[in-house]
């Protein structure tokens, strides 16, 4: 049955010249459907850079976003229109305005989840793996950061800059707690834990590292450890441990399940495909202020630094 679905799909995406896409924490079965997985901003970029009239974002509304952003000219479908980001609703343009209001004009610096309207308000975009650098890559000492309050908290700790930070959370990483993660180092000491910056400052502080998920997935490929805790979205499980066979992945708690990154079914993508919907798009004032705010996250230099990966590509496609 699951075959079947999987050949209609993958005969759909030829005849629409469509790039499926899926967020690392998506479904198994939809991951391994996808023509490419990753990050969100990672995914966008590089659905940019090929010929596809369409892209099928299997993620949550801000990635499509995303994609819509830096691919205007492509149509972006997103399976769910009710997978949404209960992070990206705690901000809205106007609230943004009114601290702003209150704190004196300062950079804005926002993260990638997001709604784009709150980007098209914004400096500068930045990722969970590049934040303490786009912050350093700045001139100015004292800034506001969004919509994250642990992110933003993990960045203040990383650098000499005043930070004010925004109120929201991801209430998927915000609920892991250290008894959790004190709980799963008993049970496997001889086990590293990988951390989102998403989680709380208390959990950071007992991790091994503190990675973006796709730093997790190269953090777990490259250490001569052989174990791991992950605290993360239950999703990346699966391709930590595809990518890894050998090696063996726990999960910090049972409770890092965010419903709307498993709404989406490969049912789901196949109707998409039937029907073109549900369409994304972004007005395209809103959309080329956005553009800027990530334009200058992946032009941005940390001091003495050199570009990474995705800003390499990104410039390769927009430098034309
Ligand atoms: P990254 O994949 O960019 O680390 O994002 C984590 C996340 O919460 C996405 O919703
Ligand atoms: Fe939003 Fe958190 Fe779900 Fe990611 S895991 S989509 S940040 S609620």
């Amino acid at each position: 049955m699951r075959e079947a679905i999987a050949a209609e799909i993958r005969a759909l995406l030829a005849e629409r010249n469509a790039i499926l896409l899926a967020h690392n924490y998506q479904r198994p079965e939809v991951q391994d459907i996808a023509d490419l997985t990753g990050d969100s901003l990672e995914l966008s970029i590089k659905a940019a850079k090929t010929d596809a009239d369409v892209i099928l974002f299997c993620g949550v509304h801000f990635m499509a976003e995303t994609a819509n952003i830096v691919s205007p000219d492509k149509t972006v479908l997103i399976p769910r229109m009710d997978a949404g980001c209960p992070m990206a609703d705690m901000i809205t343009p106007e609230a943004l305005n009114a601290r702003l209001a209150q704190l004196g004009e300062m950079p804005v610096v926002t993260y990638v989840n997001s709604p784009a309207s709150v980007k098209a308000q914004s400096t500068i975009c930045c990722t969970s793996a590049n934040a303490v650098a786009v912050v350093n890559s700045l001139p100015e000492q004292e800034l506001l950061m969004t919509p994250d309050r642990n992110l933003c908290q993990y960045v203040a700790s990383k650098t000499s800059k005043k930070i004010h930070y925004w109120d929201g959370y991801c209430p998927i990483h915000d609920r892991l707690t250290a008894q959790d993660v004190l709980a799963a180092k008993a049970a496997h000491p001889e086990a590293l834990f990988m951390a989102h910056p998403e989680c709380r400052p208390e959990i950071l502080a007992l991790a091994d590292a503190v990675l973006s998920t796709s730093g997790m997935l190269n953090f777990a490929k490259h250490s001569e450890n052989q174990s791991f805790i992950v605290g993360t979205e239950d999703g990346l499980i699966h391709p930590l441990q595809k990518s890894n066979p050998n090696k063996s992945f726990y999960k910090a708690s049972e409770s890092m399940i965010c419903e709307d990154m498993k709404r989406t079914t490969i049912g789901d993508v196949l109707r998409a495909l039937k029907t073109m919907t549900y369409e994304v798009k972004v007005p395209e004032t809103v959309r080329k202020s956005a553009y800027m705010a990530v334009r200058r996250m992946l032009e941005a230099r940390p001091m003495g630094g050199s570009r990474n990966r995705a800003q390499k590509i990104f410039i390769s496609t927009y430098s034309s």
